[in-house]
């Protein structure tokens, strides 16, 4: 039995996701989550709310709530909507929590204490109404350039030039609105990534089987300069990890937080050992996951992410592990995610743009959405969500071939045969069912296995098309009336591909899979290595019933209706 690592990339807390958001990492994580425990392996999946930074503290004083308030209230939320689409998290964490204070405090100190923690001074804006440093994004003026009188510190908004806080007309800041604003001198810690440009290059050079899209940025960062500059790993912000060497003060560190995107990743430690605590489990039952010394070196780690994440992932975050020079595991292969759009633009969190996790889940269940969005998985360039082709998707491959499929094998057996699978010998037409399929689950296997998520999708369509298409032909509504015992043979076949399509459905539509099984009243979810074997499973005279229909068809009204009631902003 593997033993597989899985981290889907956080979630930031600062509101509901969109479905672009869910495809480039949670989704596609939980799919390959599912398919290696329907294998039999030992899986380990992570993800939890990233919950610093400033969105965090701004969507906070947004909604009017203090901030700590505001992350626990988000986080409830953030996991219903991940319970909703059934994401199969071990552990859904939280990046405030204990366990990752204490950790990305103990990184730190590895960090400074193998002298790769540099303290460097700069000038940096101070308000005294507000009795803190304000970051750039916090500092509102007049544009230099267009004279729109709400820029902010970093860019302005109205003609895209980016700014320094220094550049505005009338600085004020963003929190009190107070202009009583100065520049004061402050340290902050960065980490020397640069120092490790020759171990990280190495190690990014021995991932030969990693895909290209996720190479080609870590070796872009790496060789092109910019990205292997030292990167500050602290900020002024009251809401964060507080800065320490372990557990030890920080002298001129005093009120400091460590950066987002610094804490962010230790995260994926963290929550599997939150994972632990919240299952009575001791200090081994994780780090068996994350400490080669404590049997990790058996482990294989995968991570999802969508593609803006990859340099934290391939440099940052590989520098903190590498430079702790503790035996945490590494990364071993990381998939990554090109961007959804959405119906002629892109999905935008800011702008409330496309159609977010809730709203989705409030007009169609879940398995409707995970397989139109794995199915159209944005992976070797971006892709589009429009509501013509997802009620196309719908309708063809989940009603028309899935559903139907089921829906007429269960009512006719019914009719004929009543609620038991009849008895009858596999004749030429199901052997030659079974060596179709057969080289298809292979290869569907073989693409799960590679994380190649439209190309399982679609050799599993293929599967399912391929029985409708063996029933069409096999017509046992025709044999019935000559050759019952035939009928009953093509019948008890059909009624083996339901179990057999629920097996291997699971990762991508785990409710319809549940309905199937339940349907053919078997718990019996062993993986197909055998397919001859796996569609005899159900004997003659097993039980079973007819389910409710398992998919319905989207009509052209109600699509024209979600069409325009997504069409606008989100409030
Ligand atoms: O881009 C994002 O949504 C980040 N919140 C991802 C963090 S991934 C990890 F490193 F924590
Ligand atoms: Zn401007």
């Amino acid at each position: 039995m593997a033993r597989i690592l899985i981290t889907s990339a956080l979630p930031y807390i600062n509101g509901i996701k969109h479905l672009g958001n869910l495809v480039g990492s949670q989704l596609p994580a939980d799919l390959y989550a599912r398919f290696q425990r329907g294998r039999g392996n030992e899986v380990m999946f992570i993800c939890a709310t990233d919950e610093h930074g400033t969105p965090a503290e701004l969507a906070a004083a947004k909604a009017g709530k203090p901030v700590a308030e505001y992350c626990a209230e988000m986080h409830e939320v953030q996991a219903g909507l991940a319970a909703g689409y059934r994401l199969s998290f071990d552990h859904f964490g939280r990046s405030s929590s204990q366990r990752n204070h204490a950790l990305t405090q103990h990184f730190a100190g590895r960090l400074a204490d193998a002298g790769l923690i540099s303290e460097v001074s700069e000038k940096q804006v101070y308000s005294n109404a507000d009795g803190r440093f304000l970051p750039d994004r916090y500092i509102e003026g007049t544009c230099p350039n267009c004279g729109y009188d709400k820029a902010r510190g970093d860019q302005c908004e109205n003609c895209t030039k980016q700014l320094d806080p220094t550049d505005l007309i009338n600085p004020r800041s963003a929190i009190s609105g107070s202009t009583d604003l100065e520049v004061r001198e402050t340290k902050h810690l960065f980490l020397r990534q640069s120092a490790m440009r020759d171990e990280l290059n190495t190690w990014i050079d021995s991932k030969t089987d990693w895909p290209i899209l996720t190479t080609s940025i870590a070796k872009k960062w790496l060789n092109d300069g910019d990205g292997l500059q030292d990167r500050g790993i602290t900020r002024d912000l009251d809401w964060g990890i507080p800065v320490k060497k372990g557990d030890q003060d920080w002298p001129g560190m005093e009120g400091k937080v460590f950066y987002v995107w610094f804490d962010a990743p230790i995260e994926y430690i963290a929550a599997t050992a939150e994972w632990a605590d919240a299952n009575g489990l001791d200090e081994d039952a994780w780090l068996r996951w994350w400490r080669t010394d404590k049997g990790a070196d058996d482990v294989r780690y995968v991570e999802f992410m969508g593609k803006d994440n990859v340099p934290f992932h391939t440099l940052s975050f590989p520098s903190t592990i590498l430079g702790s020079g503790e035996p945490w595991k590494l990364v071993d292969y990381i998939k990554s995610f090109n961007y959804l759009n959405y119906d002629g633009g892109q999905f935008s969190t800011s702008q409330g743009r496309g159609v977010f996790m809730d709203q989705a889940l409030s007009i169609l269940p879940a398995d409707y959405w995970r397989w139109w969005l794995l199915s159209h998985a944005p992976e070797s360039s971006d892709s589009e969500f429009t509501w013509e082709n997802f009620q196309a998707s719908v309708n063809k491959d989940l009603a028309d071939v899935l559903g139907n499929f089921v829906s007429r094998i269960t009512k006719f057996c019914r009719s004929k045969f009543g609620e038991a699978v009849p008895e009858g010998t596999y004749g030429a037409a199901e052997e030659a069912l079974i060596a179709e399929i057969t080289p298809r689950i292979r290869a569907y296997e073989a693409n799960m296995e590679a994380m190649e998520v439209r190309k399982s999708a679609t050799e599993l369509r293929a599967i399912w098309v391929a029985g409708n298409e063996y029933l069409q032909s096999a017509a046992p509504w025709s044999t019935f009336k000559e050759d019952p015992a035939k009928a009953a043979a093509q019948v008890r076949l059909g009624l083996n591909l339901i179990r057999l399509y629920a097996v291997l459905s699971a990762p991508f539509i785990p409710d319809a899979s549940a309905v199937m099984l339940e349907a053919m009243k078997t718990d019996d979810t062993a993986w197909p290595d055998d397919v001859a074997a796996a569609l005899d499973v159900l004997k003659p005279g097993h039980a079973f019933t007819v389910p409710e229909v398992m998919f319905r068809k989207i009509a052209d009204e109600e699509r024209a209706d979600w069409q325009q009631k997504f069409a606008g902003v989100r409030a």
